[in-house]
C-alpha cells in the first residue's frame, strides 16, 4: 500500500512540490533542549546507549520543527566500538578509538553475531521511537560507510586527509580490504536489526567518500555500498537506502547507478542542474550550505528557494550539504521551514 507519509512518497519516486524536510544533525548542540538531556546524560556515549534519552534528543526537533523525517539518535563509530575498540569523546577535541591490541589487527575483532552485546540499546530507542513519533514522520535509521568509518579506525581519530587510512590502502591492501569486508558485514547486520526494530529508512554516510581516487572509490565506496543494498534488499524488500557520498563530485552519477539506492545526498558543493540530469532515476537529498543556517535572514530563504526551484519535478527531499553546526540559531530552522513550506 503506498504510503502518506511524504519522505516514503519521494522515495518511491514522487515528486511533490512541497519537499520533505529533515536536517543531518537535526538532534544536536545548537538546541538548548538537547544540551539540557546531554547534561542529564553525563557523556555523549551514555545519551547514545540510554533508549529513553535517545529516545527524547531525536524527538526534540520533530516537536519544536515538524520535520517530515527522524533520524535516530546514535554515532557511526558505535559499529567499531561494537567490533571490540576503544572509543571515547574527548570535549572539544572529538572521537578517539584504539585497538584492543597492538594497532590494527582483525584477529582482535569480534564476529558479527556478537556486536549486539553493546548495540541492542540502540535497537531499543528505534521500537521506543517507532512508537512515539507523530504518524505523518518517517523514521531514519543510519550507519557509517565501510570506508568512513575505517577511517576513524585506522587513524585513531578524526583527520583533514584520511592519511593513514589511504596510506594503509596503498600499502597493505590485503589487510585494509580485509577490514573493509569486516565493517560491511558489521553494518549490514547493524542496519538490518535497526529495520527489524522499526526503522523505514536508512542512510549510509561516506562522509569522507571525497578523499578516494577514482579506483579506490569505486573499490571502498560503490562495492560496499552496493553489497549493503543488495543484501538489505533480499533481507527487508521495500525498506529504502539513501546513500551519501559526500564530495563524490564528478563521481555521483556512477555511485547512484550502481549502488541502486533510493535516494543519495548531495553535499552543497554540488550543483543542482547537473545533479538531476546526470542522475534522473533517483531521488536526490540536500543540499543547502549548513553555514546558512548559522547566517539567517534573507540568504537563507533565498538560498532555500533556490534549491526548492532547481530541484522542482524531480523526487527530492530537502536538507543541508552537511550536519547543522552547534553555533546554528534554532530561529533560523524556522525561516527555513518558511521558505520551503510557503
Ligand atoms: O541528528 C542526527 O543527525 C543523528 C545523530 C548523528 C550523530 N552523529 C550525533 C552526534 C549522526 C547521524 C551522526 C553521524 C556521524 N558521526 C558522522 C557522519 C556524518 C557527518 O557528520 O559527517 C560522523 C563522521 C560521526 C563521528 C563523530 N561523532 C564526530 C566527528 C563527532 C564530533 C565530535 C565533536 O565533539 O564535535 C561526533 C559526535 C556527535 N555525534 C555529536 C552528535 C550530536 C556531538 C557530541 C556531543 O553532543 O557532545
Amino acid at each position: 500500500m503506498p504510503s502518506d507519509k511524504t519522505l516514503l512518497k519521494v522515495l518511491a519516486g514522487e515528486d511533490l512540490d512541497v519537499p520533505p524536510v529533515w536536517l543531518m544533525r537535526q538532534a544536536g548542540r545548537y538546541l538548548p533542549e538537547y544540551r539540557e538531556t546531554r547534561k542529564q546524560a553525563g557523556s555523549f556515549l551514555d545519551l547514545c546507549y540510554t533508549p529513553e534519552l535517545a529516545e527524547e534528543v531525536t524527538l526534540q526537533p520533530i516537536r519544536r520543527y515538524g520535520f517530515d523525517a527522524a533520524i535516530l539518535f546514535a554515532d557511526i563509530l558505535l559499529v567499531p566500538q561494537a567490533m571490540g575498540m576503544k572509543l571515547w569523546f574527548v570535549e572539544g577535541e572529538g572521537p578517539k578509538l584504539a585497538w584492543p591490541g597492538e594497532g590494527v589487527d582483525l584477529g582482535a575483532l569480534k564476529p558479527v553475531d556478537e556486536v549486539d552485546e553493546v548495540l541492542s540499546p540502540v535497537y531499543e530507542t528505534v521500537g521506543r521511537l517507532s512508537g512515539s513519533l507523530p504518524a505523518e514522520t518517517t523514521l531514519i535509521g543510519f550507519a557509517g560507510a565501510p570506508w568512513t568509518v575505517a577511517t576513524y579506525m585506522i587513524a585513531g581519530h578524526g583527520t583533514t586527509d584520511q592519511a593513514p587510512a589511504r596510506r594503509l590502502m596503498y600499502q597493505q591492501p590485503e589487510v585494509f580490504s580485509a577490514l573493509i569486508d569486516r565493517i560491511t558485514d558489521a553494518t549490514i547486520h547493524y542496519l538490518s536489526k535497526q529495520i527489524e526494530a522499526g526503522a523505514e529508512v536508512v542512510k549510509v554516510f561516506d562522509s569522507w567518500a571525497s578523499t578516494l581516487i577514482p579506483d579506490m572509490f569505486q573499490a571502498y565506496s560503490i562495492a560496499p555500498a552496493k553489497r549493503i543494498v543488495d543484501t538489505l534488499a533480499v533481507r527487508h524488500p521495500g525498506v529504502p537506502v539513501i546513500g551519501f557520498p559526500r564530495g563524490a563530485g564528478a563521481k555521483y552519477p556512477s555511485y547512484a547507478q550502481q549502488v541502486g539506492a533510493q535516494a543519495v545526498a548531495l553535499d552543497q558543493a554540488t550543483p543542482l542542474d547537473w545533479a538531476r540530469h546526470a542522475m534522473p532515476n533517483v531521488a536526490l537529498q540536500g543540499n543547502l550550505d549548513p553555514l546558512m543556517m548559522v547566517l539567517g535572514g534573507d540568504p537563507l530563504g533565498d538560498a532555500a528557494r533556490k534549491i526548492c526551484r532547481a530541484m522542482h519535478g524531480h523526487p527530492h527531499i530537502f536538507n543541508l550539504g552537511h550536519g547543522i553546526t552547534p553555533d546554528a540559531d534554532p530561529g533560523n530552522v524556522d525561516v527555513l521551514l518558511k521558505a520551503i513550506r510557503g
